[in-house]
């Protein structure tokens, strides 16, 4: 499947409706798209490539163009190999092609796969003439790997922005945004943004303050996942924009783990308790929610409530595994609050306190550590730190 997005501009991605977890981690319940784009001009150039296991399929795209022998550019804004598993094999094709891509890039793809063909290393802002088209490349370090840069297509106005305004779920034939469910894309991205970007949000910032600084007109923005945005380009650059704000949303999210239910009851006080008070709560049960969406639930909430059951002297393993999301996807610093229950000893939310204050985080108080079934006093603690948390999202 091609589709033509500007006069001698096709898309020529593919769908993955076969891989379960994105990166071995996100669930993708609808798929994904690697999108990829073939530009015909007096130069041939091809704007990434996909994941290996999608190569000839993407290869049967282009030759519904042009012949893949004749490409003159490979352009590689990312090397994660979600963009360049086929490069190998486009190589042993494309056997007078040109590699293009930042310096840092090139390293990366020594490392990788070591491709033997010519390279040219472009500096930020650097332009390539491919005949009556030209292409301008932008570096955009960070988003979200190192050496990532995004391609600008001059006369028509097209921004290859790469993972950066990205989304998950598959295309299905359906490319631009006045052809998709925008409902779906928005949930969709948002998902993808917290899932993969998360830890760089500063970058987002500074790449879309970078692309505006730069004056360019943007008539399409064509990431390499996720839908073409040709009706409303803005949308998506604004809605990253949101997402990626140090500017926390007044909600609190509960996040907790239960292997009898003792959390749990635990949790549905606390959320009932805030709602009658008038706070929106989000609450996810880590071993029923999938982890994207805990992750993209909390991490734009102004207060999180942890809750943990001791196991083995130490907090539940995936309650454990989503402070260690908090840490490496570099959370911003907003109020946590505690509470677990125990059977003996307890130790497990001891634990928790002692990273999170070790990481940097405020605890609220009271912290709420429940033997079994909760006291009276136990259960005015848990009212108690509902209180505290209604002041912090005042
Ligand atoms: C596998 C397992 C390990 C446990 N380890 C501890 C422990 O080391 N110390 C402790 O005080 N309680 C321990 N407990 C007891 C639980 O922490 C306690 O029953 C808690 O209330 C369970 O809450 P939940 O139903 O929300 O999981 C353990 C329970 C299980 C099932
Ligand atoms: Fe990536
Ligand atoms: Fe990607």
């Amino acid at each position: 499947m091609h589709r033509e997005i500007a006069k001698g501009v096709y898309y020529v991605g593919v769908d993955d409706h076969h891989t379960e977890l994105f990166e071995g981690q996100w669930a993708l319940p609808f798929g994904i798209s690697y999108n990829t784009y073939l530009i015909v001009d007096d130069k041939i150039a091809v704007i990434e490539t996909v994941k290996e296991a999608w190569t000839d399929e993407w290869l049967d795209n282009i030759r519904e163009v042009v012949d893949p022998a004749k490409i003159d550019y490979i352009i590689l804004n990312h090397m994660e190999p979600d963009h360049t598993g086929a490069l190998p094999h486009i190589a042993k094709i494309a056997k007078n092609a040109t590699i293009v891509y930042t310096k840092r890039a090139s390293q990366f793809q020594k490392s990788f796969f070591n491709v033997d063909l010519p390279e040219k290393i472009v500096e930020d802002l650097e332009e390539l003439s491919l005949g009556s088209k030209t292409l301008k490349f932008v570096h955009a370090p960070f988003l979200h790997w190192p050496e990532t840069m995004m391609t600008y297509l001059v006369e028509d106005e097209i921004l290859f922005s790469c993972d950066a305004f990205g989304a998950f779920g598959a295309l299905n034939g359906n490319i631009f945004d006045d052809e998709i469910d925008m409902r779906m894309v928005e949930s969709e991205s948002k998902r993808y943004v917290s899932a993969i970007i998360t830890s760089y949000f500063k970058f987002v910032q500074r790449g879309i303050q970078k692309v505006k600084d730069l004056g360019i007109g943007i008539k399409v923005i064509a990431p390499s996942h996720g839908p073409i945005y040709r009706k409303d380009p803005m949308w998506i650059v604004n809605k990253y924009a949101e997402w990626s704000s140090s500017e926390l949303d007044k909600y609190c999210a509960i996040i907790y783990g239960t292997m009898y239910g003792f959390n749990h009851r635990v949790a549905m006080k606390l959320k009932k308790t805030l709602q009658e008070r008038g706070v929106k709560v989000i609450i996810h049960n880590v071993s029923t929610s999938e982890a994207s969406r805990v992750l993209t639930d909390a991490v734009r909430a102004g207060v999180i409530v942890l809750g943990t059951p001791t196991y083995d002297a130490y907090p539940f393993p995936r309650v454990w595994h989503f402070v260690n999301e908090i840490q490496c996807k570099r959370f911003s610093k907003r109020p946590i609050g505690l509470f677990g229950t125990y059977g003996w000893g307890g130790g497990g939310v001891k634990k928790l306190h002692k990273w999170l204050t070790d990481m940097g985080f405020e605890i609220l108080e009271p912290i709420v550590r429940v033997h079994g079934r909760p006291t009276d006093t136990e259960e005015k603690a848990l009212s108690d730190l509902a209180d505290a948390i209604v002041a912090r999202l005042k």
